[in-house]
């Protein structure tokens, strides 16, 4: 169903009125769906999914990953407490950061997490700290353009990310003094990647500085997996990817001389298009040229559109028949914050509410408290039933770490 007013049978409209509005809402069997869509599609190969935390880390949405069968993908310490809070054993977390303190390293090895390392320095430090006693994961930086724009483009030679493939000596050499074991090879080379070509030549890179690693456990080949912002849009080919990466993997490892896991670490993909952000519409205004929605909402919740010119479907909730008309869809922020121009929807009037689709990813969790406002309520829905799995914040919490100057 492309628009739903109904998840799981729960009235989408209805949660805004229980719950209030703004509201991001979650269909757990969606995300279920997807991991089993990429165990499905990666069965030829040890398949261990590392779930992005960064796309959404709401604590029960990591207990619904773990109980689907993934583990995480952390980029901070915060993520890694919340991930070991929702039942993640150390074991299956990987600490995936950049340009961090070696103290937040420190702490991650001391929880049990996997590092994995993104500079020539931090690999040093850790030689010197560690020695032999701390496998750890090296990201590779294979110099490949990829992912939907430049802002989420970091893989190529211009990017922060990564050792680049380039200084595959020095590494050698790094790993060799400290006698650093090197258990896993990282590549990530973007988001919205459509293109299943782009697995195969990261993985490529991957393979061949493999062969310099004897003590190997695994390969992770990222995320990026693009899905479906709008009606008609391709996603990723996980069926492909799945073949013609799976094959180069088993052929590589019958090269390298004995099975190694095969990691990926998908955040969109497994929980952009199970979210729903709602909103309801407080102004209907009629400029010169525009017909604007103004809602409860802004790019304080959800910032793709500002950010990134990211596309969302949006569809009224309250009106899902009759004739329609174009809006543009703005937010209460005070700069320009626009969620949609001339979208066509069922005419809307004051108090209707709206959906936001692929709300799951980068949704929340690059929400902020621009202009004092407050972050919004978050609802599961889970086996047929909505719970709320994060309170709205109140004028308290936003308040709760100032200081006033004493009088
Ligand atoms: N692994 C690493 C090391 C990453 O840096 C990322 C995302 C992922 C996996 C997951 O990528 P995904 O499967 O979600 O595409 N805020 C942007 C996306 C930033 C992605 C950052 N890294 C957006 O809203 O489009």
């Amino acid at each position: 169903m492309l628009r739903p007013t109904h998840i799981q049978g729960v009235s989408l409209k209805q949660l805004s009125d229980q719950f209030g509005s703004p509201l991001y809402v979650y269909d757990g069997e969606k995300i279920e769906a997807q991991v089993q869509a990429l165990q499905q599609a990666f069965a030829s190969v040890p398949l261990r999914i590392k779930y992005a935390t960064k796309a959404l880390s709401t604590l029960a949405i990591l207990q619904l990953i773990r109980e689907a069968g993934a583990g995480i993908d952390t980029v901070s310490i915060g993520e890694i407490h919340v991930g070991l809070m929702a039942g993640h054993e150390a074991k299956d977390i990987m600490y995936t950061p950049s340009g961090v303190a070696f103290k937040e390293i420190e702490e991650a090895v001391a929880l049990g997490v996997m590092v994995n390392i993104d500079s020539l320095s931090l690999l040093e430090k850790f030689g010197k700290k560690y020695g032999s006693s701390v496998p750890a994961c090296l990201r590779i930086n294979p110099h490949i353009l990829a992912g939907g724009n430049l802002k989420i483009s970091v893989g190529h030679k211009e990017s922060k990310f990564g050792i680049s493939i380039a200084q595959l000596p020095q590494i050698l050499a790094l790993v060799e003094q400290y006698q650093i074991p090197i258990v896993g090879l990282h590549v990530h080379t973007g988001s919205d990647i459509y293109d299943a070509e782009v697995f195969l030549e990261s993985g490529k890179v991957l393979f061949d500085a493999a062969m310099h690693f004897p003590k190997l456990r695994f390969l992770d080949f990222g995320g990026g997996f693009k899905v479906a912002y709008r009606e008609g849009e391709l996603a990723t080919d996980i069926q492909k990817v799945g073949k013609i990466v799976g094959t180069a993997f088993q052929e590589f490892c019958a090269r390298y001389g004995r099975p190694l896991e095969f990691w990926i670490e998908p955040g969109k993909y497994l929980v952009s298009e199970a979210g729903y952000f709602l909103t309801t519409v407080n102004v209907v205004k009629e400029s010169s040229s525009l017909h604007f929605l103004g809602v409860d909402s802004g790019l304080n919740h959800l910032i793709r559109p500002m950010m990134y010119e990211a596309y969302h479907e949006i569809y009224n909730l309250s009106n899902t028949a009759g004739p329609k008309a174009t809006y543009t869809v703005v937010g209460y922020i005070c700069e320009t914050d626009t969620f949609g121009a001339q979208r066509e929807l069922h005419e809307v009037k004051e108090g209707d509410v709206l959906a936001i689709k692929n709300a799951g990813a980068y949704g929340f969790t690059m929400a902020s408290n621009y202009n004092m406002r407050l972050r919004p309520a978050e609802v599961l829905i889970w086996k047929g039933k909505a719970q709320l799995i994060r309170k709205r914040e109140t004028f308290e919490d936003l308040i709760a770490n100032q200081i006033p100057l004493p009088s």
